[in-house]
């Protein structure tokens, strides 16, 4: 094993932090030998903290419909092909009390930037959610809007927000997004989602197209800084109706590297919340089982109606698109205490 390396692991464990050269050192350090390690020491950190808990967050696709036009991105504005959907009131409800009666107590509301969610509607649906199930967290995850409008949606009852920065470095975003999407913007609206005290979630994708090295270690650095109480971060995955459609990934490369930056960002931040997404899921069978046992501790399992689970199509070949929910969780919980692990059904709040 590469002595060097594995000095930056011990002191990353007992320091949560490195320099912007020293996690590129660690990142691109591909050692079979030098992951197990980090990956022991990350289980170990994350058990002080959470035990051998999985905590189970139910995911309600709200809508496909999106005004963006991200490069990656299979529900993009652009993409002709995408059958649009949106949920009602009535659906999102339904999709709670089903995943409610399955022992969800956490659920996110996902969907692409569409305006048709207006805060009052938003607010609405967030109220009657709350009123329903008051031992129930609720998370949105609907993109960038304004300070105010994140402040009412507080108010009115969300508990979390997730909205990944996609990546940490300005000219990178550019390669990703068009220029009518701001790096600013986005990293603004992380820190006013702070400031109104939600639990906030970053996240990026691994291998996205022109990342370097380097843009992941700035990922990290932003992590150490932020301090995020959650933080998604899955594979890129092509999508065939998107300028990406031919840009080659390496599963196994991407797996491991994704597996070996859960490890890091749990050294870094022991108690964030770290779901093994459904991208890792989709590069290899056992992903999400190899993600915890890389130091991730959530599963984001899907309560969306089978029906429209196919259109929230933001990658190709996604998986858990044709299951219905309560086997979704069941599935999951399966995976889970096969690799020893136990699903907990309660909000699972950031501990500090
Ligand atoms: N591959 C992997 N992840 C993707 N996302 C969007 N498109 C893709 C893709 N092609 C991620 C983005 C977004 C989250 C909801 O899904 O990081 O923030
Ligand atoms: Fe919808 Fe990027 S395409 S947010």
């Amino acid at each position: 094993m590469q002595n060097n390396i594995k000095y930056l692991i011990a002191k990353l464990a007992a320091e949560h932090s490195l320099t912007l050269d020293e996690y590129a050192l660690l990142i691109a350090s591909s050692d079979a030998e030098l992951d197990l390690y980090l990956a022991e020491l990350a289980v170990k950190t994350r058990k002080d903290i959470y035990s051998n808990f999985v905590y189970v967050r139910g995911l309600i696709e709200i809508s496909n419909i999106c005004k963006n036009n991200c490069y990656y991105c299979g529900i993009r504005r652009g993409n002709h092909n995408c059958e649009r959907y949106r949920l009602t009131h009535e659906q999102i409800l339904e999709c709670a009390s089903e995943g409610y009666s399955l022992g969800f107590r956490t659920f996110v509301m996902q969907g692409g930037e569409d305006s048709f969610f207006s805060d009052e509607i938003l607010c609405g649906i967030i109220k009657d959610i709350k009123l329903k199930f008051p031992d129930c967290a609720v998370t949105l995850s609907l993109g960038e809007r304004s300070y105010e409008s994140y402040k009412i949606l507080r108010e009115a009852g969300a508990d979390r927000y997730l909205l990944r920065h996609e990546t940490a470095d300005k000219a990178h975003y550019a390669k990703l997004h068009p220029a009518e999407m701001s790096y600013d913007n986005r990293m603004q609206c992380l820190y006013n989602l702070r400031k109104l005290n939600y639990q906030v979630g970053c996240g990026f994708m691994v291998n996205s197209p022109f990342q370097t090295i380097n843009n992941l270690a700035q990922d990290l650095k932003f992590i150490e800084s932020f301090k995020p109480e959650m933080c998604g971060i899955g594979p890129f995955i092509p999508h065939h109706d998107t300028q990406f459609r031919d840009y080659e990934i390496n599963k196994l490369k991407s797996l491991e590297l994704t597996c070996r930056l859960l490890s890091i960002i749990r050294l870094i931040h022991p108690s964030v919340l770290l779901p093994a997404t459904t991208a890792l899921g989709t590069i290899h069978p056992q992903g999400r089982e190899m993600g915890i046992k890389a130091g991730a501790n959530v599963v984001m399992p899907n309560l969306s109606p089978v029906a429209v689970r196919k259109k929230y199509e933001l990658y190709d070949n996604k998986i858990c698109t044709g299951d219905e929910s309560a086997q979704c969780k069941n599935c999951l919980e399966a995976r889970m205490r096969s690799i020893g692990y136990e699903i907990v059904s309660d909000r699972g709040d950031f501990k500090n």
